[in-house]
């Protein structure tokens, strides 16, 4: 179960951990850690405040909240889109704020994202958006079309395969965005508001896909509004009120 750590004063010698992990408080079963973050904005707005999480390697977590209370931002921390004001932001036993040029890339190499706002080419098919970020990781043309055919059936695409994101609804569109987080079989999957956009059933399809993701062994967290499907299944939920965290 994903745990609310208390502010870490650290007991490393006891669980015999090496020194990077001693460094951070973490162990190799700890996916993701905040150690009391708080992210406050340029403008002041206070997004975060002293939060503390841990996710072992494996676990499915929801977080939910209202609009504004900090989903967003606890994952940009998590994949270093923004940087904390104030404590340790831990994925895969490295400090993000250390992270720099490759050993960030690589890093997120090994994250798929599912971004709220999808971030779609508009001048790529849907077959090209999610092979894309293959091609930049020097994938081979048999391994990305290997990948691609199952990937787009899993989320409903096949048949959209060549069209554009303009050509698409909505929620169309939110699964190319997950196709293409999964299309990598990351590790650590990290998706915001992954149903945001879709219909009962087509979130329910959602949330299976990333369950079968989980069944293979990542680690997924996943944001939602959505009370009622957080219901359906039975995973761990941490609620964000006002950039503070707490279990459900
Ligand atoms: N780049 C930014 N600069 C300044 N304030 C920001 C920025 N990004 C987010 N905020 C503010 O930080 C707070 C948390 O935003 P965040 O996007 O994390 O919320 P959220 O829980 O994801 O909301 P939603 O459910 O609407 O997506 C909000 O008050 C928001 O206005
Ligand atoms: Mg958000």
């Amino acid at each position: 179960m994903p745990v609310l750590t208390t502010p870490v004063k650290k007991d490393f010698s006891v669980r015999g951990e090496d020194s990077e992990t001693q460094q951070h408080g973490s162990n190799t079963t700890t996916k993701v850690q905040l150690q009391s973050v708080t992210k406050t904005y340029a403008n002041g707005t206070h997004a975060l405040l002293n939060a503390n999480l841990e996710v072992k390697k494996g676990e499915f977590l929801f977080i939910t909240g209202p609009s504004g209370s900090g989903k967003s931002t606890l994952l940009k921390l998590l994949y270093g889109q923004e940087l904390p004001t104030q404590g340790e932001v831990i994925v895969d036993e490295c400090n993000v704020a250390d992270l720099r040029g490759d050993r960030l890339s690589l890093l997120r190499r090994r994250i798929g994202i599912v971004f709220q706002d999808y971030k779609l080419i508009t001048q790529r098919t849907v077959a090209e958006n999610v092979t894309f970020v293959l091609q930049a990781q020097g994938y081979t043309r048999k391994e990305i079309q290997r990948r691609l055919e199952p990937t787009l059936k899993l989320v409903g695409l096949l048949s959209k395969a060549d069209c554009f994101p303009d050509q698409l609804s909505g929620g169309e569109q939110q699964r190319v965005s997950i196709a293409r987080a999964i299309v990598g079989t990351p590790p650590l999957l990290l998706a915001d508001e992954p149903t945001g956009n879709l219909d009962p059933d087509n979130s329910w399809q959602v949330i299976q896909i990333l369950q079968k993701l989980n069944s293979f062994g990542a680690t997924v967290i996943v944001t939602t509004h959505d009370e009622q499907l957080v219901r359906r299944c039975n995973h761990p939920i941490v609620q964000v009120r006002n950039g503070t965290l707490s279990r459900k």
